[in-house]
C-alpha cells in the first residue's frame, strides 16, 4: 500500500514512521509512505498556503491551489482524505472496509481553522475525524490512520482472519485481560482464567465484553447486528443486573 501525507509538519510525522509498527510494515515492504511538505507549493516569495476567510471571522483558511499543486506532485494520489474535525468519526469499519482497500491514499493533514471549501468539493473523496474535539493540525490524525493501516497490514503477513478479529472488529470493547502475577496487591484474577478450559473461557470473555461495551459504549450495541448467542447473553446480563 502506497501513503502519501501532505503536510506542513514532515519532521512531527518523518520520526514517527522511522520507529516500531510503521518502520517495520515499510521494511517488510507491505507499505511505501511518502511525505510531501505544502510548504514549497505555497504562493510567492512567503510560499504562502493560508489566507484569512472571505465573509470574516477568526483564523485562517488553507488556500485551494498550494494544495492541489502538492496533489498534482503525486505521481499516483489514489483515495484522497482530509484530516478535519468537521469529517466522518474514524472508526476500525472505515479503516478495514475503505482505507485498507486502496492500494494508494493520500491524507491530507489540515492545519489553521479550514480548508477552502472549492478544494474539499473538487478534490476530496472522504473528510475523517478522529474524535469530537479539535487540534491544532490533522498531523497527530494522520499517524493514527497510518499506525491502524500499519498494524493491519503487518497482520495481513500472517493470518489475514486474526488481523481483522483481534481488532475493534467484533464491535464490542475487549475483555478484562490479566498477566502475571496472579496475585497484585492481594487482589487474584477471575478464576476461570486458571482453568485451561478453553470454550469456558471464551464464554466469559465474550460475556465480559457484551457487559463492558453495555456499560461504557450502549452505542456500539445499538448499532450492532448481535449474533443470537449475543442476544442472549444480554438478555441474561439485563435480567442479573435487574435481580440485583
Ligand atoms: N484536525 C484538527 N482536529 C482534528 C480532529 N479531531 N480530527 C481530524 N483532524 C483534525
Amino acid at each position: 500500500m502506497n501513503i502519501n501525507i501532505i503536510t506542513l509538519f514532515p519532521e512531527l510525522i518523518q520520526p514517527y514512521i522511522e520507529n516500531g509498527l510503521i518502520r517495520q510494515a515499510v521494511k517488510k515492504g507491505l507499505l511505501n509512505i511518502n511525505i510531501i511538505d505544502l510548504r514549497p507549493f505555497g504562493i510567492g516569495k512567503h510560499h504562502l498556503v493560508d489566507d484569512y476567510p472571505y465573509g470574516g471571522g477568526s483564523g485562517m483558511i488553507l488556500m485551494p491551489e498550494p494544495l492541489k499543486a502538492a496533489l498534482d506532485s503525486i505521481e499516483n494520489p489514489g483515495l484522497r482524505i482530509l484530516m478535519t474535525p468537521s469529517g466522518q468519526l474514524l472508526n476500525q469499519e472505515i479503516i478495514e472496509n475503505e482505507l485498507l482497500e486502496n492500494v494508494n491514499c493520500t491524507i491530507i493533514a489540515g492545519r489553521y481553522k479550514s480548508v477552502d471549501q472549492r478544494f474539499i468539493d473538487s478534490y476530496i473523496d472522504i473528510e475523517l475525524s478522529i474524535g469530537d474535539y479539535v487540534l491544532q493540525g490533522g498531523e497527530i490524525p494522520a499517524l493514527i490512520i497510518l499506525e491502524s493501516i500499519s498494524r493491519l497490514v503487518n497482520g495481513v503477513m500472517n493470518n489475514i482472519e486474526s488481523a481483522k478479529t483481534d481488532s475493534f472488529s467484533s464491535g464490542l470493547l475487549d475483555a478484562p485481560q490479566y498477566t502475571r502475577p496472579e496475585i497484585f496487591e492481594k487482589t487474584g484474577i477471575p478464576e476461570i482464567l486458571l482453568s485451561g478450559h478453553h470454550e469456558n473461557v471464551d464464554k466469559w470473555r465474550l460475556e465480559q465484553a457484551l457487559r463492558r461495551t453495555m456499560n461504557k459504549r450502549p452505542d456500539l450495541i445499538e448499532n450492532k447486528d448481535l449474533t443470537n448467542k449475543e442476544k442472549k447473553i444480554i438478555n441474561k446480563i439485563e435480567l442479573e443486573d435487574k435481580n440485583g
